[in-house]
Protein backbone atom coordinates (compact mmCIF):
# COMPACT_ATOMS: atom_id res chain seq x y z
CA UNK A 1 0.00 0.00 0.00
CA UNK A 2 0.93 3.39 -0.52
CA UNK A 3 1.76 6.39 2.02
CA UNK A 4 -0.92 7.98 0.01
CA UNK A 5 -4.51 6.85 -1.32
CA UNK A 6 -5.91 8.76 -3.97
CA UNK A 7 -9.25 8.96 -5.41
CA UNK A 8 -8.98 8.77 -9.66
CA UNK A 9 -12.16 10.34 -10.97
CA UNK A 10 -11.51 10.75 -14.50
CA UNK A 11 -15.05 11.52 -14.88
CA UNK A 12 -16.39 11.44 -19.07
CA UNK A 13 -15.44 13.92 -22.28
CA UNK A 14 -12.41 15.15 -22.28
CA UNK A 15 -12.12 14.37 -18.50
CA UNK A 16 -10.48 11.12 -19.26
CA UNK A 17 -7.91 11.99 -21.65
CA UNK A 18 -6.40 14.88 -19.42
CA UNK A 19 -6.52 12.17 -16.35
CA UNK A 20 -4.53 10.06 -18.46
CA UNK A 21 -2.02 13.01 -19.23
CA UNK A 22 -1.41 13.77 -15.91
CA UNK A 23 -0.84 10.11 -14.66
CA UNK A 24 2.04 10.42 -17.12
CA UNK A 25 3.53 13.14 -14.55
CA UNK A 26 2.56 11.88 -11.18
CA UNK A 27 3.96 8.32 -12.53
CA UNK A 28 7.06 10.13 -13.57
CA UNK A 29 7.60 11.73 -9.75
CA UNK A 30 7.65 8.22 -8.35
CA UNK A 31 5.02 9.33 -5.80
CA UNK A 32 4.31 6.45 -3.26
CA UNK A 33 0.61 6.53 -4.04
CA UNK A 34 -1.80 3.98 -4.53
CA UNK A 35 -4.91 5.29 -7.06
CA UNK A 36 -8.33 4.06 -6.58
CA UNK A 37 -10.36 4.43 -9.31
CA UNK A 38 -13.94 6.41 -8.61
CA UNK A 39 -17.21 5.86 -10.57
CA UNK A 40 -18.27 9.44 -11.80
CA UNK A 41 -20.08 11.24 -14.44
CA UNK A 42 -22.66 11.08 -16.84
CA UNK A 43 -22.72 7.44 -17.89
CA UNK A 44 -23.24 6.89 -14.33
CA UNK A 45 -26.26 9.32 -14.41
CA UNK A 46 -27.84 7.34 -17.54
CA UNK A 47 -27.45 3.81 -16.07
CA UNK A 48 -28.17 4.40 -12.69
CA UNK A 49 -29.93 8.11 -12.19
CA UNK A 50 -26.85 9.78 -10.30
CA UNK A 51 -23.61 10.98 -11.65
CA UNK A 52 -22.49 10.18 -8.47
CA UNK A 53 -22.88 6.96 -6.89
CA UNK A 54 -22.89 6.41 -2.71
CA UNK A 55 -19.58 3.98 -3.52
CA UNK A 56 -17.90 6.80 -4.95
CA UNK A 57 -19.41 9.39 -1.75
CA UNK A 58 -18.41 6.70 0.37
CA UNK A 59 -14.80 6.64 -1.50
CA UNK A 60 -13.99 9.87 -0.80
CA UNK A 61 -14.87 9.68 2.83
CA UNK A 62 -11.69 7.06 2.88
CA UNK A 63 -8.77 8.63 1.05
CA UNK A 64 -5.91 11.31 1.08
CA UNK A 65 -7.25 13.29 -1.69
CA UNK A 66 -8.27 13.42 -4.78
CA UNK A 67 -8.10 13.63 -8.82
CA UNK A 68 -11.07 14.96 -10.46
CA UNK A 69 -11.29 15.14 -14.26
CA UNK A 70 -14.93 16.34 -15.87
CA UNK A 71 -18.11 15.95 -16.50
CA UNK A 72 -20.84 16.43 -19.10
CA UNK A 73 -24.19 17.83 -17.70
CA UNK A 74 -27.26 18.55 -19.70
CA UNK A 75 -30.24 20.91 -19.59
CA UNK A 76 -33.11 19.35 -17.46
CA UNK A 77 -35.01 17.77 -20.23
CA UNK A 78 -31.73 16.25 -22.27
CA UNK A 79 -30.97 14.81 -18.77
CA UNK A 80 -33.98 12.99 -18.50
CA UNK A 81 -34.38 11.84 -21.82
CA UNK A 82 -31.01 9.68 -21.99
CA UNK A 83 -32.05 8.05 -18.19
CA UNK A 84 -32.48 4.19 -19.09
CA UNK A 85 -36.28 3.36 -19.66
CA UNK A 86 -36.68 2.03 -16.17
CA UNK A 87 -35.55 5.23 -14.60
CA UNK A 88 -37.39 8.07 -16.51
CA UNK A 89 -40.37 9.12 -15.25
CA UNK A 90 -39.11 8.94 -11.65
CA UNK A 91 -38.87 12.89 -10.79
CA UNK A 92 -34.88 11.75 -10.55
CA UNK A 93 -33.12 15.55 -10.51
CA UNK A 94 -29.62 15.86 -12.21
CA UNK A 95 -27.11 17.98 -9.74
CA UNK A 96 -23.82 19.04 -10.53
CA UNK A 97 -21.48 15.96 -9.30
CA UNK A 98 -18.72 18.84 -8.41
CA UNK A 99 -21.17 21.10 -6.82
CA UNK A 100 -22.55 18.45 -4.55
CA UNK A 101 -18.77 16.91 -3.91
CA UNK A 102 -17.58 20.32 -2.69
CA UNK A 103 -21.03 20.48 -0.44
CA UNK A 104 -20.97 16.99 1.04
CA UNK A 105 -17.38 17.14 1.66
CA UNK A 106 -17.05 20.64 3.03
CA UNK A 107 -14.62 21.71 0.55
CA UNK A 108 -15.15 25.62 1.04
CA UNK A 109 -12.09 27.07 -0.24
CA UNK A 110 -11.87 26.78 -4.01
CA UNK A 111 -8.22 27.82 -4.76
CA UNK A 112 -7.69 29.05 -8.28
CA UNK A 113 -4.15 29.63 -8.87
CA UNK A 114 -3.67 31.81 -12.50
CA UNK A 115 -0.17 32.24 -13.24
CA UNK A 116 1.47 33.19 -16.72
CA UNK A 117 4.59 30.81 -17.64
CA UNK A 118 6.83 32.67 -19.97
CA UNK A 119 6.90 31.97 -23.77
CA UNK A 120 3.02 30.69 -23.95
CA UNK A 121 1.76 32.60 -26.69
CA UNK A 122 -1.62 33.19 -25.17
CA UNK A 123 -0.19 35.15 -22.06
CA UNK A 124 -1.86 38.37 -21.99
CA UNK A 125 0.77 39.80 -20.01
CA UNK A 126 4.09 37.49 -19.29
CA UNK A 127 3.86 38.60 -15.35
CA UNK A 128 0.72 37.73 -14.53
CA UNK A 129 0.36 35.87 -11.24
CA UNK A 130 -3.89 35.86 -9.37
CA UNK A 131 -4.39 33.90 -7.28
CA UNK A 132 -8.51 33.57 -6.76
CA UNK A 133 -9.97 32.34 -3.52
CA UNK A 134 -13.79 31.54 -4.46
CA UNK A 135 -16.16 30.59 -1.73
CA UNK A 136 -16.84 26.88 -2.26
CA UNK A 137 -20.35 25.72 -0.76
CA UNK A 138 -22.84 28.65 -0.37
CA UNK A 139 -24.21 31.65 -2.44
CA UNK A 140 -26.34 31.20 -5.57
CA UNK A 141 -25.20 27.61 -5.52
CA UNK A 142 -26.69 26.68 -2.51
CA UNK A 143 -29.34 24.30 -4.83
CA UNK A 144 -32.30 26.11 -2.52
CA UNK A 145 -34.29 27.01 -5.87
CA UNK A 146 -38.08 26.66 -7.07
CA UNK A 147 -39.21 26.20 -10.62
CA UNK A 148 -42.39 26.19 -10.22
CA UNK A 149 -42.46 28.59 -7.19
CA UNK A 150 -45.20 27.19 -4.08
CA UNK A 151 -47.88 28.86 -3.69
CA UNK A 152 -46.83 29.28 0.43
CA UNK A 153 -43.62 30.65 -0.59
CA UNK A 154 -45.35 33.37 -3.40
CA UNK A 155 -48.39 34.01 -0.31
CA UNK A 156 -45.18 34.32 2.21
CA UNK A 157 -42.88 36.64 -0.05
CA UNK A 158 -45.96 38.91 -0.83
CA UNK A 159 -46.10 39.28 3.19
CA UNK A 160 -43.03 40.54 4.13
CA UNK A 161 -40.91 41.66 1.28
CA UNK A 162 -41.87 44.86 -0.43
CA UNK A 163 -40.11 44.51 -3.67
CA UNK A 164 -41.82 41.02 -4.52
CA UNK A 165 -45.08 43.17 -5.20
CA UNK A 166 -44.35 43.35 -8.90
CA UNK A 167 -44.05 39.15 -9.17
CA UNK A 168 -46.54 38.05 -6.36
CA UNK A 169 -49.08 37.97 -8.98
CA UNK A 170 -47.48 36.19 -11.67
CA UNK A 171 -48.26 32.93 -12.14
CA UNK A 172 -47.10 29.87 -10.91
CA UNK A 173 -44.52 28.44 -13.70
CA UNK A 174 -44.67 31.48 -15.02
CA UNK A 175 -41.15 32.79 -13.17
CA UNK A 176 -38.67 31.18 -10.74
CA UNK A 177 -36.48 31.88 -7.47
CA UNK A 178 -32.99 30.96 -7.20
CA UNK A 179 -32.01 31.96 -3.45
CA UNK A 180 -28.43 33.23 -2.64
CA UNK A 181 -27.45 32.33 0.67
CA UNK A 182 -24.30 33.34 2.57
CA UNK A 183 -23.52 32.81 6.35
CA UNK A 184 -20.82 34.89 8.40
CA UNK A 185 -18.95 31.63 8.83
CA UNK A 186 -19.15 30.88 5.33
CA UNK A 187 -17.64 34.25 4.21
CA UNK A 188 -15.53 34.54 7.05
CA UNK A 189 -13.35 31.05 6.75
CA UNK A 190 -12.92 31.69 2.86
CA UNK A 191 -11.86 35.86 3.41
CA UNK A 192 -9.57 34.87 6.58
CA UNK A 193 -8.10 31.53 4.06
CA UNK A 194 -7.07 34.22 1.44
CA UNK A 195 -5.56 36.55 4.18
CA UNK A 196 -3.43 33.49 5.13
CA UNK A 197 -2.65 32.73 2.24
CA UNK A 198 -1.63 35.78 1.43
CA UNK A 199 0.38 36.15 4.34
CA UNK A 200 2.27 32.93 3.95
CA UNK A 201 3.73 33.61 0.56
CA UNK A 202 4.35 36.83 0.89
CA UNK A 203 1.45 38.47 -1.61
CA UNK A 204 0.85 42.56 -1.90
CA UNK A 205 -2.58 42.77 -1.38
CA UNK A 206 -6.37 40.80 -1.24
CA UNK A 207 -8.99 42.21 -2.71
CA UNK A 208 -12.57 41.32 -2.32
CA UNK A 209 -15.19 40.96 -5.04
CA UNK A 210 -18.79 41.51 -4.23
CA UNK A 211 -21.80 43.59 -5.65
CA UNK A 212 -22.71 44.73 -2.47
CA UNK A 213 -23.97 48.04 -3.36
CA UNK A 214 -27.18 46.38 -5.30
CA UNK A 215 -27.03 43.06 -3.66
CA UNK A 216 -27.00 44.39 -0.32
CA UNK A 217 -28.07 41.69 2.19
CA UNK A 218 -25.77 38.80 1.06
CA UNK A 219 -22.46 40.40 -0.60
CA UNK A 220 -23.32 43.65 2.56
CA UNK A 221 -22.33 40.48 4.40
CA UNK A 222 -19.82 38.87 2.65
CA UNK A 223 -17.71 42.37 2.54
CA UNK A 224 -18.47 42.80 6.67
CA UNK A 225 -16.93 39.73 7.55
CA UNK A 226 -13.77 40.58 4.72
CA UNK A 227 -13.41 43.84 6.39
CA UNK A 228 -13.41 42.42 10.20
CA UNK A 229 -11.01 39.48 8.83
CA UNK A 230 -8.64 42.34 7.49
CA UNK A 231 -7.84 44.07 10.79
CA UNK A 232 -6.54 40.79 12.22
CA UNK A 233 -3.62 41.28 8.91
CA UNK A 234 -2.25 44.71 8.94
CA UNK A 235 0.46 43.93 7.28
CA UNK A 236 -1.54 42.86 4.25
CA UNK A 237 -3.37 45.86 2.45
CA UNK A 238 -7.30 44.96 1.68
CA UNK A 239 -9.03 46.78 -0.83
CA UNK A 240 -12.44 45.50 -2.65
CA UNK A 241 -14.29 46.02 -5.84
CA UNK A 242 -17.74 45.25 -7.82
CA UNK A 243 -17.69 42.28 -9.58
CA UNK A 244 -18.45 44.23 -12.63
CA UNK A 245 -15.61 46.44 -11.96
CA UNK A 246 -13.42 43.84 -11.28
CA UNK A 247 -13.63 42.22 -14.82
CA UNK A 248 -12.71 45.64 -16.15
CA UNK A 249 -10.00 46.34 -14.14
CA UNK A 250 -8.49 42.85 -14.20
CA UNK A 251 -7.93 43.32 -18.09
CA UNK A 252 -6.77 46.88 -17.92
CA UNK A 253 -4.50 46.72 -15.20
CA UNK A 254 -4.06 42.59 -14.36
CA UNK A 255 -0.38 43.47 -12.26
CA UNK A 256 -2.17 45.71 -9.79
CA UNK A 257 -3.74 42.65 -8.41
CA UNK A 258 -2.67 39.80 -6.15
CA UNK A 259 -5.36 37.87 -4.08
CA UNK A 260 -8.59 38.27 -4.96
CA UNK A 261 -11.31 36.44 -2.73
CA UNK A 262 -15.54 36.33 -3.35
CA UNK A 263 -18.18 34.88 -3.02
CA UNK A 264 -19.32 31.05 -5.40
CA UNK A 265 -20.59 32.23 -8.29
CA UNK A 266 -18.34 35.78 -8.76
CA UNK A 267 -15.29 33.62 -8.13
CA UNK A 268 -16.83 31.10 -10.62
CA UNK A 269 -16.79 34.24 -13.26
CA UNK A 270 -13.60 36.08 -12.07
CA UNK A 271 -11.50 32.93 -11.96
CA UNK A 272 -12.55 32.06 -15.85
CA UNK A 273 -11.74 35.39 -16.79
CA UNK A 274 -8.40 35.45 -14.79
CA UNK A 275 -7.56 31.97 -16.47
CA UNK A 276 -7.95 33.55 -19.89
CA UNK A 277 -5.46 35.74 -19.15
CA UNK A 278 -2.96 33.37 -18.74
CA UNK A 279 -3.81 31.37 -21.78
CA UNK A 280 -6.96 29.89 -21.31
CA UNK A 281 -9.28 26.97 -20.03
CA UNK A 282 -6.13 24.85 -20.85
CA UNK A 283 -3.86 26.64 -18.00
CA UNK A 284 -6.38 27.12 -15.25
CA UNK A 285 -6.24 24.67 -12.48
CA UNK A 286 -8.19 24.20 -9.22
CA UNK A 287 -8.36 23.42 -5.52
CA UNK A 288 -11.27 22.51 -3.86
CA UNK A 289 -10.25 22.60 -0.34
CA UNK A 290 -11.94 21.24 3.28
CA UNK A 291 -10.22 20.71 6.69
CA UNK A 292 -10.61 16.63 6.02
CA UNK A 293 -10.78 16.07 2.17
CA UNK A 294 -9.26 18.22 -1.02
CA UNK A 295 -10.31 17.41 -4.81
CA UNK A 296 -8.15 19.10 -7.07
CA UNK A 297 -9.38 19.44 -10.91
CA UNK A 298 -9.28 21.78 -14.08
CA UNK A 299 -11.05 24.59 -14.32
CA UNK A 300 -12.65 23.56 -17.45
CA UNK A 301 -15.29 21.00 -18.42
CA UNK A 302 -15.30 18.32 -20.39
CA UNK A 303 -15.64 19.99 -23.40
CA UNK A 304 -17.68 17.38 -25.59
CA UNK A 305 -16.97 18.49 -28.88
CA UNK A 306 -13.24 17.33 -28.63
CA UNK A 307 -14.08 14.22 -26.57
CA UNK A 308 -11.50 11.17 -28.21
CA UNK A 309 -9.42 13.19 -30.03
CA UNK A 310 -6.48 13.73 -27.54
CA UNK A 311 -5.86 17.02 -28.31
CA UNK A 312 -6.76 19.20 -25.79
CA UNK A 313 -4.24 20.88 -23.64
CA UNK A 314 -3.76 18.59 -20.40
CA UNK A 315 -1.38 21.53 -18.51
CA UNK A 316 -4.53 22.43 -16.58
CA UNK A 317 -5.04 19.39 -15.19
CA UNK A 318 -1.10 18.50 -14.77
CA UNK A 319 -0.86 21.94 -12.60
CA UNK A 320 -4.11 20.41 -10.34
CA UNK A 321 -1.49 17.59 -9.71
CA UNK A 322 0.56 19.92 -8.74
CA UNK A 323 -1.58 21.48 -6.41
CA UNK A 324 -2.26 18.12 -4.90
CA UNK A 325 1.07 17.14 -4.40
CA UNK A 326 1.69 20.64 -2.31
CA UNK A 327 -1.58 19.89 -0.50
CA UNK A 328 -0.28 16.41 0.36
CA UNK A 329 2.80 18.54 1.78
CA UNK A 330 5.30 16.90 -1.05
CA UNK A 331 6.51 20.83 -2.04
CA UNK A 332 9.75 19.76 -3.56
CA UNK A 333 7.85 17.49 -5.84
CA UNK A 334 5.22 19.72 -6.55
CA UNK A 335 8.27 22.56 -7.85
CA UNK A 336 9.63 19.61 -9.77
CA UNK A 337 6.09 19.61 -11.77
CA UNK A 338 5.93 23.45 -11.95
CA UNK A 339 9.46 23.87 -13.06
CA UNK A 340 8.74 20.99 -15.81
CA UNK A 341 5.86 22.84 -17.45
CA UNK A 342 7.32 25.95 -17.18
CA UNK A 343 10.24 24.58 -19.41
CA UNK A 344 8.13 22.93 -21.93
CA UNK A 345 6.25 26.59 -22.17
CA UNK A 346 9.24 28.38 -22.22
CA UNK A 347 11.26 26.56 -25.06
CA UNK A 348 7.61 26.29 -27.15
CA UNK A 349 8.29 22.75 -29.20
CA UNK A 350 5.72 20.78 -27.88
CA UNK A 351 2.16 22.31 -27.91
CA UNK A 352 -1.24 21.83 -28.13
CA UNK A 353 -3.64 23.21 -31.12
CA UNK A 354 -4.75 26.22 -27.99
CA UNK A 355 -1.36 27.16 -28.18
CA UNK A 356 -0.64 27.11 -32.10
CA UNK A 357 0.93 23.85 -32.07
CA UNK A 358 -0.16 20.10 -33.01
CA UNK A 359 0.82 17.99 -29.92
CA UNK A 360 -1.75 15.41 -28.47
CA UNK A 361 -2.67 16.16 -25.35
CA UNK A 362 -0.87 12.69 -24.24
CA UNK A 363 2.87 14.40 -25.91
CA UNK A 364 2.47 17.24 -23.81
CA UNK A 365 2.10 14.99 -21.01
CA UNK A 366 5.57 12.60 -22.06
CA UNK A 367 7.45 16.42 -22.66
CA UNK A 368 6.45 17.25 -19.21
CA UNK A 369 7.52 13.83 -17.63
CA UNK A 370 10.58 13.81 -19.71
CA UNK A 371 11.99 17.31 -17.49
CA UNK A 372 10.58 15.43 -14.34
C1 LIG B 1 -16.21 25.36 -12.23
C2 LIG B 1 -17.33 24.94 -13.13
C3 LIG B 1 -18.46 24.37 -12.29
C4 LIG B 1 -18.97 25.47 -11.41
C5 LIG B 1 -19.58 23.69 -13.08
C6 LIG B 1 -19.05 22.58 -13.94
C7 LIG B 1 -20.68 23.20 -12.20
O1 LIG B 1 -17.74 26.01 -13.91
O2 LIG B 1 -15.69 24.51 -11.50
O3 LIG B 1 -15.86 26.54 -12.25
O4 LIG B 1 -19.83 26.25 -11.81
O5 LIG B 1 -18.50 25.57 -10.29
MG1 LIG C 1 -16.48 27.72 -13.74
Amino acid sequence: MGKYRIAWLPGDGIGTEVMEAARIVLDALHLDAEYISGDIGWDFWCTEGDAFPRRTVELLGNVDAAMFGAITSKPAKAAEAELIPALRGKALVYRSPIVRMRQMFDLYICLRPCKAYPGNPLNLKDAIDLVVFRENTEDLYSGVEFNPVPRELADLLGRISPPFAPFKDVPSGEYAVSCKVNTRKGSERIVRAAFEFAKEHGRRKVTVVHKANVVRATDGLFLEEAKKVAKEFPEIPMDDANVDAICMWLLKNPLGYDVLVAPNLYGDIISDLAAQMVGGLGFGCSGNIGTKLAVFEPSHGSAPKYAGQYKVNPIATVLAAKMMLDWLGETEKGKNVEAAVASVIREGKVRTYDMGGDAKTLDLARAIARRI
